[in-house]
């Protein structure tokens, strides 16, 4: 048997539903702030995410698929959306009329990590963009639309972190007296972390071997660092959450796994998932516009480990798979025909109705209609299709009415429509 590649997974049939659910409340939500659907493509030149999220990020050090295409060059199954949009922002100048643009896009993502729950190697994003407005409101906008939408979902158990990471500005300050610490801890870190600490410090502060983590404890704050404008601004998105009912948590060591983020950043963190804790995360990357060859331009956004968000829904009992509105119990050929018709005209009218095709028992195809939950059956056998009626029988009353057959479709679309 051919199995499908590790990390990777089949959504079935009863998860499918949360996942839709997840899908509808999210684009209802994001169209009710403005927001447009972008859709890029699943490959991109290599160089892109290198250059985006930087090469000495986890991401594109050890977790890109890239390959060689068939003239030799590189490109890569996208890790995340973000450097596509933005790459999809300057080429096709979608600034030109208004420098303001607000996206999301929903798709898989690939990065060879080692699966686990929660971790897969093929996963799903929805993500959301602000291009073009350089407020702290608006990150705190983004914060909102993730909150609502756990509301929404009715998923509980989840935080909001929030950190700031400077600018150029105040970073090199905060790096240096970083580093300054992580040289007195140095024996205690993983060899990843010795090989990135000089050229990027910050990267330290994000590992997740529970002895740099331990060893870091102590490591200064970039929030004692930040520079005036980064200072005030963080003042107004805490703020502004506080404003808007937003609970938040300061996390001095929230620096995310992605080079291009300055200023804000944030997680959106549960306990629901075991070791796989964000179930989202963003924050705001004003340079990257004007690194890919756009104008300057400010932005920020965030994305949500889809899988993950539906995971957390599905464990609430999220069981929404649609029950038929009717099901034909048919004994014999003839009647299987006749019952054959009638599911293709209900389901032409929107109605939806499930049948027997294998000639089981009446009694083995109530069972079925019971197991389906099914709130009426009709029964057609060889007295029905004598009499030219069949029987309708109300599985919750058990009241039984015969109908004719020419009556039978109308019939049945009328009830289904009182439910
Ligand atoms: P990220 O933190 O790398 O950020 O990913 C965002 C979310 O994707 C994570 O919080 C997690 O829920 C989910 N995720 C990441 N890797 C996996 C995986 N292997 N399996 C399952 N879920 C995963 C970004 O990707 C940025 N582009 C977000 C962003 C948008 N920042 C600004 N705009």
């Amino acid at each position: 048997m051919i199995q499908l590649i590790k990390g990777f997974k089949d959504i079935l049939p009863g998860e499918v539903e949360t996942w839709q659910r997840v899908e509808r409340v999210a684009r209802t939500l994001f169209e009710d702030f403005g927001f447009k659907e972008i859709r890029i493509p699943i490959m991109e030149k290599t160089e892109l995410f290198a250059r985006s999220i930087g090469e000495d990020t986890d991401i594109v050090e050890k977790e890109m698929y890239t390959f060689p295409d068939r003239k030799g060059d590189l490109i890569t199954l996208r890790p995340e959306a973000t450097a596509s949009i933005c790459r999809s922002y300057v080429q096709h100048k979608l600034y030109a009329q208004d420098p303001v643009r607000k996206f999301y896009t929903i798709g898989p993502m690939f990065r060879r990590e080692r699966p686990q729950k929660g971790r897969y190697r093929q996963f799903y994003q929805i993500n959301v963009e602000i291009f073009g407005i350089a407020s702290a409101r608006v990150d705190a906008e983004l914060i909102l639309l993730l909150t609502i939408l756990c509301q929404r979902l009715g998923v509980q158990d989840v935080a909001a972190h929030i950190n700031s990471l400077g600018c150029p500005e105040c970073r090199p300050d905060f790096k240096t007296s970083l580093l300054k610490y992580i040289d007195t801890v140095a024996d205690q870190l993983c060899s990843d972390c010795l090989r990135r600490k000089d050229r990027n410090p910050l990267r330290v502060l994000d590992c997740k071997v529970p002895t740099c983590r331990e060893a870091m404890t102590d490591a200064p704050s970039i929030i004692d660092c930040l520079c005036n404008i980064c200072d005030t601004e963080f003042k107004t998105l805490q703020s502004t959450l506080s404003r808007l009912d937003v609970h938040y948590v300061m996390d001095k060591r929230l620096v995310r796994g992605l080079d291009y983020y300055t200023r804000a950043t944030f997680e959106i963190q549960t306990g629901s998932l075991g070791a796989q804790s964000a179930v989202a995360g963003g924050g705001r990357y004003d340079g990257l516009v004007k690194l890919l060859g756009g104008p300057d331009t400010p932005a920020t956004g965030f994305a949500i480990g889809f899988d993950r968000l539906a995971e957390i829904v599905q464990m609430q009992g999220d069981d929404r798979q649609r029950r038929p509105d009717v099901y034909i119990a048919a004994m014999g050929e003839q009647s299987q025909s006749l019952a054959f018709d009638w599911v293709c005209q209900l389901g032409r009218q929107g109605c939806y109705s499930e049948m027997d095709h294998q000639g089981r028992s009446l009694k083995s195809q109530m069972k079925r209609a019971n197991r389906l939950d099914a709130p009426y059956v009709v029964m057609l056998g060889e007295n029905e299709l004598n009499s030219g009626a069949a029987v309708l029988r109300n599985m919750t009353t058990k009241d039984q009415i015969d109908i004719p057959f020419d009556q039978l479709v109308q019939a049945v679309i009328e009830r289904s429509q009182k439910k």
